[in-house]
Parts: C-alpha cells; structure tokens; sequence
C-alpha cells in the first residue's frame, strides 16, 4: 500500500484524494481550513459532486482516506504528495501562484525523507522548476525529493467518472524514475501516459483547455451568423461533427462557457504569452465571444419584449455554470443578473442546487423553489443552464403562468417548432427558425452586403 498526501482538498484534490484511495492506496487530505477538515471527516462534502460523497465516506471507513491540517502528519510516510491547492486569477489575468508556493515552502519544511512531488493545480509553464527551486531554498536539510507536473482533466459534475476513466495521463518531469513511479500509481486507469518534460506537460493542460475553449466560442460566433441567415446553428454542429477531424463535441451553441477552468486558464494563457511579447490574437478572441454571450443573451430578451426590460420581471431559468453543479464560478448567470438589473428589470431566478452560493454573489434577484413559482407573473424566461429538469417541463403550464410568453433559450434546450406551436414568443441561440416568408435570392442579400 502507497501512502500519498494531497495538499489541498478543494475540487481538484478531493476528488484526487478519493480516487487514489479507491485504488488502494492509503491517502491523507491536508487542508490549512480547519472548517473544511472537520466537515470532511464528519463525511459532509464542501462541494457538490455526483458520487464523491460515497466514495469519499467507505474509503473513509476502510481506514484508506484521511484529512488533517497538519503537514506533518499528511507527510509522515508519504512517497508522493500531490500539490492542488487553488490558482485563482490575478488582476491581469496571471494565474496567482501564492497557494502553490505556500504549499511548496510548507512541504520543504516538513518534509523528513524524499519525497515525489506531484502538482495536479493548473500552473503557468515554468511553475514546475520554479517549484523545485522554492523547495531547496527552504528545506532545512538537503533531503532528495522530484517534482512532477501531472495536469488534472476533471470535468466538474463528472469528476469521478473521469477520474477513473480519463483519456489520457500526462507526467512531466526531468527525473525519469519519478515520472516512472507516478505512472506506476495511474497503472489501474488502463489510460495512455504520455511522459515528457515539466514544461511541456503544464503547456499541454492550458492548450488542452484552451482549444476547448475556442471550439465552444467558433461554434457561438457561427451561431451569431446562423441567426443572421435564417440556419440552424444545432444542426450546422451536427453536420460538421461527423468529419472525425471536427468531431461532435463541445460544438454547443448557448451562452458560453463558465466555470473554474476555461476563463481564468485561457486568460492565463493570453497573459503569459503576452508578457513574453507574442501576440495571442486568437486567445483574446476566444475571450471576447464569450464575454459577449452575455451581453447578447439581454438585447435579445430586450428585442422580444420591445425593446427594453426595465419594469419586466425576468426569470432565469438555471443559475451554476452547467448543470449538476452548485458552483457559480464565472457562471454567465451573473452577468446576466447584472446588466439586467443595470437595464432596470426584476431579476428572479430558480436553481435546482446553485441557489445558495447565487445568493451570495446576487443579493438582489429573488429566488423561487421551483420553475412554476418562477414562471408566475414573469414577462421573460431565459434558459441559463441546461438542467435535465428543463427539459422536460410541463411548458403549456410554464406558458399559462407567464404574463407574458417570452422564452429566450440560451441553452437551445427546447424545439423551436413546438414552441411556436405551444404560443410561445420563442428565440434560441443561433436558431434562424422561422426562415424569412420571402426571402431574397442569396446573391442579393451579398451583394447588399458588399461579398459581390
Ligand atoms: C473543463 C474541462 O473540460 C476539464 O478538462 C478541465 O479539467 C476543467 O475545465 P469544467 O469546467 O468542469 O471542465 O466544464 P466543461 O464541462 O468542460 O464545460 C465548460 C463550460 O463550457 C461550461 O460553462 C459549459 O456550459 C460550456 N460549454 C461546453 C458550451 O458552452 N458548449 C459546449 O459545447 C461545451
């Protein structure tokens, strides 16, 4: 049985810690929050996340996962410790680094015998050695330890399920035998391990998510110029995803993406390259479009009310970043919210889980416990996240109840058709449905356009 600490027991290193240990390993999660801890080892979970809290509570019982707040006894007989400790943004949009180097520095001074050091956070490309230096300078004594770069791929709302199954592991470091042994522990997984260097293992997490994040934005800039010309953005996706090099995922049109990763790593990106004078066009693209959605998503309800919102009484329909998620980090919910509220709306809004943590950030929107009780007396509905219960709503109900029957679906989760039939005043994103009674020949409509 290997014995592995993990610094950090937020999302990264708690689903991080319960996995390992369901492998068989013996894992103690280390946290400086005593609250967390105490919570932890009551067997409540600090975030929501399918499947953690079971998984976490037996690994608990079978004496194979632990929590502390001390370093020294997660260190006590360790071979790896794993740093995930939180990387939030700084204000330009630099990845803040001052948790990984408390870690760092704590690990130093603790540390009694080597030690394979594991960093899992999302750190800027060149964190890894800097890691090893900040470890030397503060190790009391010249004891042997490696630090590895193993870039994490969770997808919230799927941790688990992607920990156990990923695509691929990546292992970067300088030190063969320790990139070996760190492979050895994912052996289970029965996924590829890529092993290359530091470097080129932190470059390969941020271009991963950012390439994600530019597909999420090319498919929404598509979407803006489906609505233009009366096609239908969700099948566009669908015709294009079959082309293997295309591919069908993360080709969904809406309000663009949220979420702990996708921003603050693209923003990461952008800021590093710049500061190493290039010009990363295309990330601050990415950027750009999806802070747009937002913006877009309010003149749309705007136009289907008549040209403003101020006095309506808007419901949002979902408030988390993505369904089966409480969390409300960069969620467009908020956005939303604000410039609805700027436009001078009532804001109401239900969440199956995110209400709570939207309470917080949103104080000034009222919350209701279901989509009926929100739908009641509302002028507009806006689809923010696409929970499953959405889906299937009694709509002819939500209609009856609406004052007026403005739906604006920023997720696409409904049919357009039927909601034109059910009497709905309906838009989706990127939908160009109805097409135009009697439309121009294209030629015209470019040649208006100045493409002739
Ligand atoms: C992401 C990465 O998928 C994961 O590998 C990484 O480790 C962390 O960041 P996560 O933030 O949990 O995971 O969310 P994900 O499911 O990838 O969705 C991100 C955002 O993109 C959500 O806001 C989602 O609504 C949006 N999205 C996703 C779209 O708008 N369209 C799509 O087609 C896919």
């Amino acid at each position: 049985m290997r014995k592995i600490a993990v610094i950090g027991v937020g999302y990264v290193g708690l689903v991080t810690a319960a996995g390992f240990a369901d492998l068989g390993n013996r894992v103690v999660g280390m946290d400086i929050d005593e609250e967390k801890i105490e919570k932890l080892r009551r067997g409540e979970m600090p975030i929501y996340e399918p499947g953690l809290e079971e998984m976490v509570c037996r690994n608990m019982k079978m004496g194979r996962l632990s929590f502390t707040t001390s370093y020294d006894e997660a260190l006590d007989g360790a071979e790896f410790v794993f740093i995930a400790v939180g990387t939030p943004p700084g204000a330009d949009g630099e990845a803040d680094l001052r948790y990984v180097e408390a870690a760092a520095r704590s690990i130093a001074e603790h540390m009694r015998h080597p030690l394979i050091i594991v960093n899992k956070s999302t750190v800027p490309v060149g964190t890894g050695d800097w890691v090893t230096q900040v470890v030397k300078q503060h190790q009391k004594e010249p004891i042997p330890f490696s630090v590895v770069s193993c870039p994490e791929f969770l997808r919230e709302g799927n941790a688990i399920q992607d920990f156990m199954n990923p695509h691929r592991i990546v292992l970067g470091s300088t030190d063969p035998e320790a990139a070996e042994k760190v492979a050895q522990l994912h052996l289970p997984l029965r996924a590829p391990i890529i092993v290359t260097d530091l470097r080129t293992a932190e470059m390969i997490k941020y271009a991963s998510n950012a390439f994600l994040a530019t597909k999420i934005s090319f498919i929404n800039e598509i979407a803006n110029i489906c609505e233009a010309m009366g096609a239908d953005v969700k099948e566009v996706a669908v015709g294009m995803g079959y082309d293997p090099r295309i591919g069908p995922h993360f080709l969904e049109a809406g309000l663009g993406f949220g979420g702990s990763c996708f921003p603050k790593d693209v923003q990461a990106l952008a800021y590093a390259a710049e500061v190493m004078g290039r010009h990363p066009q295309l990330l601050r693209a990415v950027l750009d479009i999806n802070q747009d959605r937002r913006r877009m998503a309010v003149e749309r309800v705007k136009e289907m009310l008549g040209g403003s919102v101020a006095g309506h009484v808007v419901g949002l329909l979902g408030l988390s970043f993505k369904p089966n998620t409480d969390d409300m980090r960069e969620a467009p919910s908020i956005d939303i919210a604000r410039y609805l509220l700027d436009e001078g709306a009532r804001v109401r809004a239900y969440d199956p889980i995110a209400m709570d943590n939207a309470r917080r950030i949103l104080p000034e929107v009222e919350y209701f416990p279901d989509p009926y009780s929100l739908a009641e007396g509302a002028d507009a509905l806006i689809v923010v996240t696409d929970w499953n219960e959405f889906k299937h709503l009694d709509l002819e109900r939500i209609k009856n109840l609406m004052r007026r029957p403005v739906l604006y679906d920023g997720r696409n989760i409904y049919d357009p058709k039927t909601m034109f039939e059910l009497g709905f005043i309906y838009r989706g994103v990127g939908r160009g449905y109805p097409a135009p009674e009697n439309p121009e020949p294209p030629g015209l409509t470019m040649a208006k356009a100045g493409g002739l």
